[in-house]
């Protein structure tokens, strides 16, 4: 069974990965950065957790507002680092423990926590900044991550109570999940700092370490703050500390201090902690997902759930990709180019090439991606619908009320 063996916070300013790429840690001025995440580091190799789940935000780089979400969860097997504008770090992807996330995704959305999940998008200094300082430069990731990306930039966003809640949501679920884990919570932002506007430059030494002695001592005070209040006494963009809350919510009532750093350099005070539970980690219930429970036996029936998600991903992603002119083009003059050039296997361009509608919804391709290559083969829904039945056309008309063709194409 999973287990929590500690939580971690760390401001994740871009300056903490500047200053690791650069190599500054004997420079004076940044000495005291890398300082901070030395016992992190130590505890780290003593510990040997197996993932890292990290709460961060992204900062408008691989989420944009055409679809701005509260809380993503990373759910993919691998994590590069995102291009900000110059270029990506030289830095490795990060491995993903796909499966644990998805299994903590069925659990949260069960809890009424009601999440989204994302692939194929690379992290930004939100999480590798942090990250990259928690292990030597030359070494390899010695854990894999879970991403857990807030929406903390564009109002409204989730509530510090909110936050705090999933946190407790997010330990009912690691309790229970099967395979036997060793989870460091790990939390990202802050501390005090506005980055826009004439406030620009804003920080409260007073009220960050009063916020890092709440969130040890009283973390339900800090849940009553409005994010007027957050702005107010640590900077707008400083306001996202809220997420610290999420990592508190996961740990016990009670925790051990092992570590504090704090350091205000430049624009955004960085600051580090390091805690354990004081009463061993406790199976709480959770990962409770009744919902589908019985679904298995309908017949002819395949919910899409995450882990049909993850392993059609390919193809779903090819087939969708067919609402774009230029590719349904390039499909139809070279078919088998086309599918080879994206990656498919040979079982799923088997499946494509012999228009095996039946086999394909077993593979797991999902029906409205279907519907996008019957239109682009000229194929009307009716036809789509009679092969997963196993039937003809015209045996299928006759279970109709009307026998009429119809499809997605215009
Ligand atoms: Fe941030």
């Amino acid at each position: 069974m999973a287990r929590i063996i500690g939580a971690i916070a760390t401001s994740h300013t871009p300056t903490i990965g500047f200053a690791r790429d650069r190599s500054l840690s004997a420079d004076p001025v940044w000495r005291p950065i890398f300082e901070a995440y030395g016992p992190i580091r130590d505890w780290l190799e003593d510990k040997r957790p197996d993932v890292l789940l990290t709460i961060y935000n992204d900062h408008i780089t691989s989420f944009f507002f055409d679809h701005y979400s509260a809380f993503a969860l990373g759910v993919d097997d691998r994590y590069a680092p995102a291009d900000e504008g110059g270029g990506p770090r030289d830095i490795a992807d990060l491995p993903g423990a796909s499966e644990l996330a998805r299994g903590l995704g069925v659990s949260l959305m069960a809890d009424e926590f009601d999440l989204s999940f994302f692939r194929d998008k690379p992290l930004d200094h939100g999480c590798f900044s942090p990250l990259s300082m928690l292990k030597a430069p030359s070494a390899p990731w010695a854990w894999r991550v879970v991403p857990l990306q807030v929406g903390v930039l564009q109002f409204p966003i989730p509530t510090a109570r909110r936050c705090y809640r999933l946190g407790q949501a997010l330990r009912r679920a690691i309790a229970a999940y099967p395979e036997d884990l060793k989870v460091a919570i790990v939390a990202t932002g802050g501390l005090s700092h506005q980055v826009h506007g004439e406030r620009c430059g804003f920080n409260n030494p007073t009220w960050d370490h009063q916020f890092l002695d709440l969130l040890e001592t009283d973390p339900e005070a800090l849940t009553r703050l409005t994010h007027a209040e957050y702005a107010e006494l640590g900077g707008l963009e400083g306001a996202e500390v809220i997420m610290w809350l999420i990592m508190r919510g996961a740990m016990g009532k009670t925790v051990r201090r092992l570590h504090r750093s704090y350091y205000l350099p430049s624009m955004t005070a960085i600051a580090t902690g390091l805690w354990e539970d004081v009463e061993p980690h406790q199976h709480e219930g959770g990962f409770v997902d009744d919902q589908l429970a019985g679904a298995e036996t309908i017949a002819g029936t395949y919910p899409y759930t995450l882990d049909r998600s993850a392993r059609g991903y390919r193809l779903n992603r090819f087939l969708h990709d067919l609402i774009d002119p230029e590719r349904r083009r390039q499909f139809l003059a070279d078919e088998m180019g086309a599918m080879s050039t994206a990656g498919l296997t040979a079982e799923e361009i088997g499946l494509v090439s012999r228009r095996d509608w039946r086999g394909l919804i077993h593979y797991g391709a999902i029906f409205f991606v279907l519907e996008k290559l019957a239109a682009v083969v000229g194929v009307s829904n009716l036809h789509v619908y009679a092969a997963m039945r196993g039937e003809t056309l015209d045996d299928f008309q006759k279970t109709r009320n009307a026998s009429i063709q119809y499809g997605v194409a215009r």
